[in-house]
């Protein structure tokens, strides 16, 4: 058994990491010889020119360059791909129950399933939004993402994600985030594991602004944490699987890629743990819009509107008096795709399982079911809930999120989800005092 790794805190700080003492040169980055016979390699997360707060690089040093493998040659994988344009758009409320865990051996790549999703690699811009189930570790298998980085959201089972910047163990309440383009492998800590992923095309995720706020509150810096450099100095014949505008291609490749001695950068992977959200909100009347439970958001072109939003409904205090608490009816331009990763969600009576999923499109009416509006109306707000033992998240987009044509046709897909909008009662009385 593995020991549990190492970390280093903060959020795109300038890490530095090495296995072995002495490798990171000092004074420069490419030195005409790397001590230990390694080889630098820079990787580059953002454009070269791109502003100093954003830009985003890590030098490697490593026992073989990123280079050295056989060609790519397509790679069949019929569930997981980017093609959002294959099933109509839908203004249709949509839920779904859990993904059910696979019988035959699958690991987390051959478990991915596309849901939904919008733009794609090619535009650098959208995000593919997948669901994973799996019952077996990645054995001699490598897997990068080229289109976008990649934040797994664990619903059931943990994960230890071995990359080629060290090692990220999380479990269910945490998640992590893999960059683009970095080479790692997904071993099961547990018999199963399911989950979500989304796949951002845009932006890299960064913590929001606070404006108002101010320097504290929501997501803090400090409890992201980046992995230790660890390496693999092992030779075999392994594949390394490569995702490429929408597509998966294969390589044979001799030896682990995994194979970085040592690093400094501000280009890492990274988790965090959901329940260190420092959760804000109302202490008078009615709620903030749900941009106040932002853990990372990916940023577009248009200030204030982002290409996507990783948002959490986490166990809260609610104490807004004279309110309607849960969630209120609402339609949004944004686009909303809903998971559950433990308990309920305090706007659905039920339907909404742990593992599940929905979806409400850009101006599509959703809000509590009947039976959550008629108890929250009559709920004495003199009074305080505490909602614990649940965390709901939701990945808000700009762009219409587009089931595909697997999700429409899944089992899983519930026919009657519109039904529980349907009880809503007519109580209006033109005639009545008030
Ligand atoms: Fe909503």
């Amino acid at each position: 058994m593995n020991a549990q790794p190492n970390y280093q805190s903060g959020f795109g700080n300038e890490f530095a990491s090495e296995a072995v003492p002495g490798v990171l040169p000092e004074g420069q980055n490419s030195p005409q010889r790397v001590a230990h016979g390694l080889y630098a390699e820079q990787l580059s997360g953002t454009a070269f020119t791109a502003p100093r707060h954003a830009n985003r690089r890590s030098w490697l040093y490593r026992i073989r360059p990123a280079a050295m493998h056989k060609p790519f040659a397509p790679l069949l994988h019929e569930r997981f791909h980017n093609r959002f344009d294959e099933a109509p758009a839908t203004p249709n409320q949509l839920r779904w129950d859990p993904l059910p865990l696979p019988e035959a051996p699958t690991d987390f790549v051959e478990g991915l399933l596309t849901l939904a999703g919008n733009g794609g690699a090619a535009e650098q811009a959208g995000v593919g939004i997948h669901l994973y189930a799996a019952n077996r570790s990645m054995e001699g298998r490598f897997f990068y993402d080229a289109d976008g980085e990649l934040l797994i959201v664990p619903q059931q089972g943990r994960l230890r994600l071995a990359t080629e910047l060290g090692v990220l163990e999380v479990k269910p309440l945490e998640i992590a985030v893999i960059p683009r383009g970095v080479r790692f492998r997904v071993e099961l800590l547990d018999a199963t594991a399911r989950g979500y992923v989304a796949e951002n095309f845009g932006a890299m995720l960064r913590l929001p602004d606070l404006g108002p706020i101010g320097a504290n509150s929501m997501a803090l810096p400090r409890d992201f944490l980046a992995p230790v450099a660890a390496y693999e100095d092992i030779e075999g014949d392994f594949k390394l699987i490569a995702k490429f505008q929408g597509a998966l291609w294969q390589a044979a490749i001799d030896h682990s890629p995994l194979d970085v001695v040592a690093w400094h950068g501000n280009y890492a992977p990274y988790k965090y743990d959901l329940t260190r959200f420092n959760t804000i909100g109302s202490i008078s009347v009615d709620h903030p819009d749900p941009s106040i439970f932002t853990v990372l958001t990916s940023l577009s072109d248009t200030p204030g509107t982002a290409n996507m939003d990783f948002v959490i409904f986490p166990p809260r205090w609610l104490v807004a008096e004279h309110t309607f608490r849960p969630p209120y009816f609402h339609r949004n331009v944004a686009s909303e795709f809903m998971g559950l990763i433990e308990g309920a969600y305090d706007a659905k009576a039920g339907g909404f399982a742990p593992g599940g999923a929905s979806l409400h499109n850009c101006m599509s009416g959703h809000g509590p079911d009947a039976a959550s509006f008629e108890k929250a109306s009559a709920a004495d707000t003199g009074k305080p809930d505490h909602i614990m033992n649940t965390m709901a998240f939701m990945f808000e987009t700009r762009k219409v999120i587009r089931p595909t044509q697997q999700a429409l046709d899944a089992p899983q897909l519930q026919q009657d989800y519109y039904q529980c909008w349907q009880g809503i009662a007519k109580h209006f009385d033109a005639g009545s005092p008030s």
